[in-house]
């Protein structure tokens, strides 16, 4: 029987290619998004996957969310916590707000959406947590004092509660991606993008999101378990840790 998957902000950018990418490999996805309906009801006419709209900043949304999913699909296996937002200006310029919006999507959104899956994957001795970071938690950015912290603590999670599941058959992983072609990273600046960061990549293109995809596929499986708390850097030789 197919696995079930949850990916978090699942349909649109890597999210959307994360949701695919698990389908074509035969699991049973669930693709979780926030806000943008219409694109959520294409992405579904489009793949055939269902779409559930909750905001993973808020714990029992996730909680209800979660249960409605596992109500029609079965019990969650693999969990993709891909949701994230950028709210990105310089620190002097930063306000109170850009901080918790991008903390509380980016960060708290992890323990709220794995809290509720963590107990059934502790009884059933089975479980995927793959967590999807970023390049600038692992390097720093400027103008993303908020999102580099939030992607660090990811780090932080990943390693920490990967330690817990490791002897119930749980791993818990992290991807850092670099700059991928989504809209995110299209929004920054053109000058910026061409002239301060695609020149920092020596493969000298931004990523795709199926490269991304192809990361969370394989942590997902079944050969990948004996790889937890470990970190895949995929930036295109931007940055080495
Ligand atoms: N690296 C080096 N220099 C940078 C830079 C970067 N990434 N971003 C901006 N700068 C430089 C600018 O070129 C500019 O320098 P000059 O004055 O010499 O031209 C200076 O910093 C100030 O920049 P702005 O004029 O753009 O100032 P601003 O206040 O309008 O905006 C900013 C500042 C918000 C940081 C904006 O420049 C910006 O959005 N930069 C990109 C930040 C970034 O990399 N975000 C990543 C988004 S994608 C993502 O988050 C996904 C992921 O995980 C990788």
């Amino acid at each position: 029987m197919s696995r079930v998957a949850i990916v978090t902000g699942g349909t649109r950018g890597i999210g959307a290619a994360i949701s695919v990418g698990l389908k074509e490999a035969g699991y049973n996805v669930a693709a979780n998004y926030a806000g943008n309906d219409e694109k959520a009801n294409a992405f579904k006419d489009e793949t055939g996957i269902p779409v559930y709209k909750w905001d993973v900043s808020d714990y029992q949304s996730c909680v209800d969310g979660i249960a409605k999913v596992e109500a029609d699909l079965g019990p969650v296996e693999v969990l993709v916590n891909n949701a994230g937002i950028t709210r990105d200006t310089m620190f002097h310029k930063m306000t109170p707000e850009n901080w918790t919006d991008v903390i509380n999507t980016n960060l708290t959104g992890l323990f709220n959406m794995t809290h509720p899956v963590w107990p059934g994957m502790r009884d059933r001795g089975f479980g995927r947590v793959i967590n999807i970071s970023s390049i600038n938690g692992q390097k720093g950015q400027m103008g993303q004092v908020n999102y580099s912290s939030a992607k660090a603590g990811d780090l932080g999670f990943t390693k920490s509660l990967a330690q817990e599941g490791a002897a119930k058959g749980i791993t818990v992983n992290a991807i850092c991606p670099g700059y991928i072609g989504t809209e995110m990273v299209r929004a920054v600046p053109e000058k910026v993008l061409n002239e301060r960061i695609l020149p920092l990549i020596p493969v000298g293109r931004l990523g795709e999101p199926e490269e991304i995809a192809r990361c969370v596929v394989f942590l997902a499986s079944d050969d990948a378990g004996f790889i937890t708390g470990s970190t895949i850097s995929a930036n295109g030789g931007q940055y080495f840790i």
